[in-house]
């Protein structure tokens, strides 16, 4: 049992930050949250608990990174050289490089070494606060390689504090000489049915764009994913509109994820169907997109946002989920607090998951302190980390 006492708890969804946080005590005992509120009505069962004084500091949830890929080996650090020199994203994979080039690194890589790559990346979002982060496959394209890369995944949580969610996404690329329906008959949905047995896939996505997957091809890996009873979740209109959106709403989608080329069809399905739109600014920023999510267009819909890194070695280079939020609000116009829903309520939300992204009585004790008392703090700053020390089930670490 554990008592943080003097939390300053800005709740996020307010106007004003100063005028509305408090300064409480939370109750944490067997890894959940069992009491927020003054320090008069602590109940009875907490008076023996450690006390944990905050000085006043503010309390979010603890941070979710909700859309990365990253378990991978390789750099291309090459590639970013040739894009400077005005290559484009869609050619440079046209060309056999992007994508194909992280799969032959990391078809190369041992689980040791995939394992150690991740493990540097994952102590950069610990170190800001992160607490649950969702790590895709995608870069094996062959059934080895795809397993491995998410029993990589998964053994993350037996080596750092912090909860992994592992996504399938066999529908990444598809290797050129094979074409892509003969890849996912033969290789990609065979796969996923042998993830899915061994434990290894909370959700399953795909890469809906004319250099990846028709909206047709993916319905079919999201039939199996029906079978298989996982959720489904969606790489959508980030370089083209192929109406994947919507397609991901006819399944229940949790989330469509990028969304720079949704229109309004897409925008209205989502929000009939109550997915989450998990918007990629690291992406946006590195390939120079100019082409703007509609954030006012999901806002008039009520479409929840969530916010992400995308971690990847081409398009995403990034491991600051603060980052993240920043480039969330001056790249595309969130406010701080969409901001920081983004990376909590909303980004738990995007991964289905219930019991997370909120400070509440019943949920998960995983939380991020700070050395800050705005919340606005967290998606102002450039580079900076104000993080203090995380909660995790119930511990501080
Ligand atoms: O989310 N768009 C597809 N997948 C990644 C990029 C992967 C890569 O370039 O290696 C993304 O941007
Ligand atoms: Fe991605």
């Amino acid at each position: 049992m554990l008592l943080l006492t003097d939390a300053l708890i800005a709740p996020i969804n307010r106007g004003n930050a100063v005028e509305y946080s408090w300064i409480a005590t939370i109750a944490v005992a067997d890894g959940q949250i069992a009491f927020v509120g003054n320090p008069d009505d602590i109940p009875a069962t907490f008076a023996e608990a450690s006390r944990h004084s905050l000085a006043g500091r503010l309390v979010t949830p603890g941070l979710i990174d909700c859309h990365t890929h990253l378990v991978y080996a390789g750099s291309r650090a090459r590639e970013f050289e040739l894009r400077q020199q005005g290559a484009t994203y869609e050619t440079i994979m046209r060309a056999g490089g992007g994508i194909f080039s992280t799969v032959a690194a990391t078809r190369a890589a041992s689980a040791e070494e995939l394992l150690a790559g991740a493990l540097k990346r994952i102590d950069r979002l610990i170190a800001e606060g992160v607490t649950t982060v969702e790590i895709k496959s995608g870069y094996g394209l062959d059934r080895d390689t795809e397993l491995r890369m998410l029993r990589v995944a998964r053994d993350i949580e037996q080596h750092r504090a912090i909860r992994v969610s592992t996504t399938f996404l066999g529908a990444h690329a598809f290797p050129k000489e094979i074409g892509a329906d003969a890849y996912l008959e033969e290789t990609c949905l065979p796969t996923l049915k042998k993830a899915a047995a061994e434990g290894l896939v909370d959700a399953v996505d795909g890469f809906c764009e004319n250099v990846g997957f028709s909206a047709t091809q993916m319905a079919r890996v999201f039939d199996v994913a029906r079978e298989l009873g996982l959720p489904v979740k969606l790489h959508a209109e980030q370089l083209s509109d192929q109406g994947g959106a919507a397609l991901a709403a006819r399944y229940g989608a949790l989330s469509a994820d990028h969304l720079e080329y949704v229109g309004d069809d897409g925008i209205a399905a989502m929000a009939a169907s109550d997915m989450v739109a998990v918007l990629l600014p690291g992406a946006f920023y590195m390939l120079k997109e100019t082409q703007l999510p509609p954030v006012e267009k999901l806002r008039a819909a009520g479409v929840p946002m969530a916010l992400a890194t995308d971690g990847n070695p081409g398009s995403a280079p990034m491991s600051s989920i603060l980052l993240a939020m920043n480039m969330g609000a001056v790249l595309f116009g969130l406010t701080p607090e969409e901001c920081l829903r983004g990376v909590t309520e909303h980004a738990a939300q995007a991964l289905g998951l219930s019991d997370r992204g909120t400070i509440a009585v019943g949920m998960r004790a995983d939380l991020a302190i700070w050395d800050v008392t705005d919340p606005a703090e967290l998606s102002y700053r450039i580079g900076d980390a104000p993080l203090y020390q995380r909660v995790f089930e119930g511990r501080l670490c």
